[in-house]
């Protein structure tokens, strides 16, 4: 056929522009019906915000186009970036400083020793007295608070140990050294790909890091005072409530004495009771008592044995049981079965809060945890990220109605995933699948509290259509899908809201006020 002439394709368009104008085009008919039929089912769609609520919204979300705007010309978008580097980039950000001021509900996901900043352990618990260190040949160390002797045994690998009073007189630069401290109890460091080239390796570093802020925190006076500072910490970053997922190893005192797990129990309970005495707008705290995945099943038998005895001593503060540690390289759920189904058979309700699906390895046994979380009942799913490759699991997490507890940092630092524009977390969210933000183990990612996550998640995650909706339901999932009974929910809920109409008060005066 003869291609048409340059006058044969004027006239067509010219034609195709006239019927444009006389008959609507059947192709998009639907096109607007559909997008709103999406939008309903983001994560907070069907919430109804009242006038000065949906006001604030659409501040906010132009605040967060302008802030996405300039990302765009200067190449720089914080949750596309390591967050070592992007949380200079953050604390700038206006957007962060409202989320800052929200108030959040409750944080569900948090480790025992992760949860204040490393500055107060190096600052204050190192500079209390007869604090000992060692120093590991792999460049690490070790403490130990000691009194009369210096204490025993020596950890494997480890110098003498030295006083750190007389240690510090004898340096030329104590805040050189105080600084590296701060570097052995963390992960922060300015070039990450360098120093951390793969999953397995990071995970070794990582849990040294607990294993370095053990020998501070598991000393009876810092374990008290650090919970305290620790619960003042997520208060300040206007968090209501909390579950620590603790492995409640022994506290010591200075002659060696070592406690048991019903005595860190106990004080974990006496200090948050002083806590809320002290803050009546914090509404408290539950532990859910871990263990180690790598142990064997007979370990884990005795662990759960002894989570039923602490659950039957504390029903109220002991949430449940749940395992820590690298997943890939740990038991999978399923090879921890026997052990796992033991209150089952015994018909003792104790419920579980599994790690589950924080691994990049598809179809592998470990991959299959989400699966087996749900066969055992969990009562929610930590991390989640296999859920979307398993299209029948999901479908049952969402009949269960069990949320995902998405922790975006901890999976960027943990390499898991680079850029949180592609979380998996963004597709649940799209479907508005139940999930709730936490932060994992922010000071050993060099964040605070709960508000970068919600950062990452409100800028990222949750896409330009994110808005107020959102972060409100997010807020109200965190109290929903916690393990607090139905009275100290309503409380929760009763404290959450009061929180909630002030903040958004607050904010539209200080809207009015720049305009
Ligand atoms: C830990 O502290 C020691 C003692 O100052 C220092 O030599 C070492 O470099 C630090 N380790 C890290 C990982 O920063
Ligand atoms: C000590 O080290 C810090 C951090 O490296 C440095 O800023 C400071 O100037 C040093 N002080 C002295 C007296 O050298
Ligand atoms: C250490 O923390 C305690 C509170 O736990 C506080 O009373 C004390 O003043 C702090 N000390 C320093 C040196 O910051
Ligand atoms: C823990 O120690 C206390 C005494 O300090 C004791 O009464 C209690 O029975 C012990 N609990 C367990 C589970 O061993
Ligand atoms: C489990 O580990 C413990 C401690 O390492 C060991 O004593 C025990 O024999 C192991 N049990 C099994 C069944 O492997
Ligand atoms: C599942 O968990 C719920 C809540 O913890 C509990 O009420 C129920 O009895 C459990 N069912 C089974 C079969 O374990
Ligand atoms: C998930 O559930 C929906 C609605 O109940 C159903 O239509 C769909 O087929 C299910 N998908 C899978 C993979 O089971
Ligand atoms: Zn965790």
């Amino acid at each position: 056929m003869r291609p048409p002439s340059g006058q044969g394709i004027r006239l067509t368009y010219l034609l195709l522009n006239l019927a444009s104008l006389c008959l609507p085009i059947p192709l998009w008919k639907d096109r607007d019906a559909l997008m709103q039929e999406e939008k309903a089912h983001q994560t907070g769609g069907n919430l109804v915000l009242d006038k000065q609520e949906q006001q604030l919204s659409t501040k906010l979300v132009s605040l967060k186009e302008e802030e996405v705007a300039t990302a765009m010309n200067t190449g720089l978008f914080p949750p596309s970036m390591h967050f070592f580097r992007a949380k200079s980039l953050i604390d700038q950000s206006t957007v962060f400083s409202i989320l800052k001021r929200m108030p959040k509900g409750a944080v569900l996901h948090l480790h025992d020793y992760a949860i204040l900043s490393t500055d107060w352990l190096v600052y204050n618990a190192t500079y209390m007295p007869n604090c000992y260190i060692c120093f590991t040949y792999t460049g690490t160390v070790r403490f130990r608070f000691s009194k009369p002797h210096p204490p025993h045994p020596m950890p494997a690998q480890c110098s003498e140990w030295v006083l750190l009073e007389t240690y510090r007189k004898q340096l030329p630069n104590v805040t050189e050294f105080d600084n590296s401290l701060l570097r052995n109890l963390t992960l922060v460091t300015d070039a990450p790909e360098l120093a951390y080239p793969s999953q397995t390796y990071i995970w070794r570093r990582f849990e040294e890091v607990f294993l370095i802020a053990s020998g501070l925190i598991c000393y009876a006076p810092v374990f008290k005072a650090y919970f305290y500072q620790g619960l003042l910490e997520l208060y300040e970053d206007n968090i209501q409530y909390v579950e620590i997922r603790a492995l409640l190893p022994a506290v010591y005192e200075l002659d060696g004495t070592r406690h048991n797990k019903s005595w860190s129990m106990a004080t974990y309970q006496e200090v948050t009771k002083q806590f809320v005495k002290d803050h009546p707008d914090f509404v408290g705290a539950k532990i859910i008592f871990t263990a180690h995945r790598m142990l064997n099943v007979s370990q884990i038998k005795d662990a759960i044995i002894t989570a039923m005895a602490l659950r039957a001593r504390f029903p109220d503060f002991l949430a449940g049981f749940d395992l820590v540690g690298n997943e890939d390289e740990g038991h999978s759920l399923w090879e921890l079965k026997d052990a796992l189904t033991i209150p089952y058979s015994l018909g003792v309700n104790l419920p579980y809060f599994f790690h589950a699906g924080e691994t990049d390895w598809q179809g592998t046994s470990v991959d299959n945890n989400v699966l087996d979380a749900l066969l055992l009942n969990t009562s929610r799913i930590g991390h989640g990220l296999a859920l979307i490759k398993h299209p029948v699991v999901k479908n049952l997490s969402l009949k269960r109605d069990i949320p995902i507890e998405v922790c975006p940092i901890s999976n960027q630092v943990l390499l898991l995933v680079a850029d949180l524009r592609n979380h998996p977390a963004a597709s649940l969210m799209a479907e508005g699948h139940p999930i709730v933000i936490s932060p994992d183990d922010p000071p050993i990612f060099g964040a605070k509290g709960v508000s970068y996550d919600f950062y990452e998640v409100f800028m990222a995650i949750g896409g330009m259509n994110a808005d107020l909706r959102t972060l409100k339901q997010l807020a109200l999932n965190s109290i929903k899908y916690s393990a607090m009974l139905p009275e100290e929910k309503a409380k929760a809920k009763e404290v959450w809201q009061k929180k909630w109409d002030q903040f958004i008060a607050d904010l539209s005066d200080s809207f009015l006020r720049e305009l």
